[in-house]
């Protein structure tokens, strides 16, 4: 049914008082879901405004005390997971598992962050280190909060990487503006909700929802905005452009290449494909959306990499099919385009082009060649291009030209090799024998080139979403 959803401002839930609102719309069939709140630039301000003034006494909240909040919103998080996954289900059309999967792992996410937050530590330097120096001063490094965070998160993980802004920036002392992605906008709200009702005091969590075409703007250059941390598509390199000398936390798109050797174990490697570029249909920044083969083992790694593929269960969310429905229209139309593209330009589709609505079926798309736009673009859906490669070096050298380097991925049984690859890989991760993935969230996690800016990972985040600040003891 359709039901009214809030913004929250100050500790309180309330409407937008232009009365503008957006309702959404399922990814599936376009039935109504809910509506959301267009925020006016008044509320913006509000928001903005409440969150800077409980900055100042939320920084002096002790950490023990930040870390209960947190602990508390976790706990909240596991009590409504069923709920929280069945909103999220309904606006991005992930399945039924993995939607409560997302819930619990943001839980399990805040209270680790709260561990690690209470055991920031500073640093002492005595100037004696220094040739020449008494030891006459005495400098205390210690780490500050930012102030106010923009919390701004994505449609794919809108609880899980909304919470991976909020908590970290709570638990350093920063108080937050979470923006929510117009759909995934309630599964953010209900995140935010989460720490309101866990008892952070007025102003410590706001919330806004709106249109980023209308606010985005106006969010991201406000006066009263400290940092933001953004994950996205490539909108974060315009944001990176208007934002004024703020710390950024960002992570954008990705092309994350699998590169195949020769002697790579070939079952583990179809394994770790076919779940690395379909699983939530291929719409995660770190999916496989590239394969470079060395063309020996090409043949056979397909065969298996189509025998997975055609396993894949392909429908509704609610049925916890593996692959769903696309976000919107415009997602499901530029993969089929590049799908096209590919196949006039002389590639081969290995599994048949089949698309209903918004519903594309995995499609596996070999014989990609650099005219192609698919060996370029990540088609954040189930199409999977697949590149033949000569050498290894080829692979190595054709994945670095790529604008993007979030993550990639090598399949080998050589040790050395796996390390000579990784090494030579510009990206921000390389896994070695398994797919590209984010978690566990406690790991590091970031883009170089495009794919993004300043790390994440729990004891990363902490630090993104704080300053150095020293203090200097001169001794007589
Ligand atoms: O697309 C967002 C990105 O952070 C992916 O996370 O957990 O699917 O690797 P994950």
């Amino acid at each position: 049914k359709d039901t009214t959803y809030f913004l929250l401002i100050n500790g309180e839930f309330v409407l937008s008082d232009s009365g503008r609102t957006i309702t959404g719309q399922t990814p599936f069939d376009g039935t109504p879901t809910y509506t959301i709140q267009a925020a006016s630039r008044e509320q913006i301000d509000a928001a903005y405004q409440a969150a800077t003034k409980a900055q100042r006494s939320w920084c002096r909240v002790p950490l023990w005390k930040r870390a209960e909040y947190l602990h508390k919103a976790a706990a909240i998080l596991r009590e409504h997971a069923d709920e929280i996954g069945g909103v999220i289900l309904r606006e991005v059309a992930k399945n039924v598992s993995a939607s409560k999967q997302e819930v619990l792992r943001t839980a399990d996410l805040c209270d680790y962050i709260a561990e690690e937050g209470v055991r920031m530590e500073g640093q002492l330097l005595t100037a004696d280190s220094f040739t020449g120096q008494p030891r006459k001063k005495l400098c205390l490094v210690q780490r500050v909060p930012l102030g106010v965070v923009l919390a701004q998160g994505p449609f794919n993980y809108p609880c899980n990487l909304t919470g991976s802004k909020v908590a970290p920036a709570l638990i350093a002392g920063n108080t937050c503006v979470v923006k929510g992605p117009t759909q995934g906008a309630v599964a953010a709200l209900y995140l935010t909700a989460a720490f309101h009702f866990a008892g952070v005091p007025a102003g410590v969590v706001n919330f806004v929802s709106g249109r980023g075409s209308e606010i985005g703007d106006y969010l991201v250059t406000h006066p009263l905005c400290n940092c933001i941390s953004f994950t996205g598509g490539n909108i974060g390199l315009e944001v990176a452009k208007k934002a004024h000398m703020i710390p950024l936390q960002m992570e954008l798109g990705g092309k994350d290449a699998a590169i195949v050797c020769a002697d790579a174990d070939l079952d583990v490697a179809a394994k770790c494909i076919v779940s690395g570029a379909f699983s939530y249909s291929g719409q995660r920044c770190t999916a496989v959306k590239l394969v470079l083969v060395v063309q020996e083992v090409a043949d056979a790694l397909l065969e298996k990499v189509l025998a997975g593929t055609r396993k894949l269960t392909v429908g509704r969310p609610e049925d916890d099919c593996e692959v769903t429905a696309l976000i919107d229209r415009n997602a499901a139309d530029n993969a089929e385009a590049l799908a096209m593209d590919a196949k006039q330009k002389g590639a081969q589709w290995l599994t048949e082009f089949r698309r209903d609505g918004n519903l594309v079926y995995p499609l596996v798309v070999d014989r990609v060649t650099e005219e192609m736009r698919l060996a370029w673009e990540e088609p954040f859906a189930p199409v999977l291009p697949v590149m033949r490669v000569k050498s290894v070096d080829e692979a190595v050298q054709y994945a670095n030209r790529l604008r993007y380097g979030l993550q990639g991925c090598v399949f080998t049984q050589n040790v050395n090799q796996a390390i000579i690859v990784a090494s030579r890989m510009t990206a921000g991760t390389v896994q070695v024998n398994g797919a590209p993935a984010r978690g566990p969230d406690h790991f590091l996690f970031l883009g170089h080139k495009d794919s993004g800016i300043n790390a994440q990972g729990a004891k990363w985040s902490i630090e993104a979403m704080t300053k150095l600040k020293s203090l200097v003891i001169n001794l007589p």
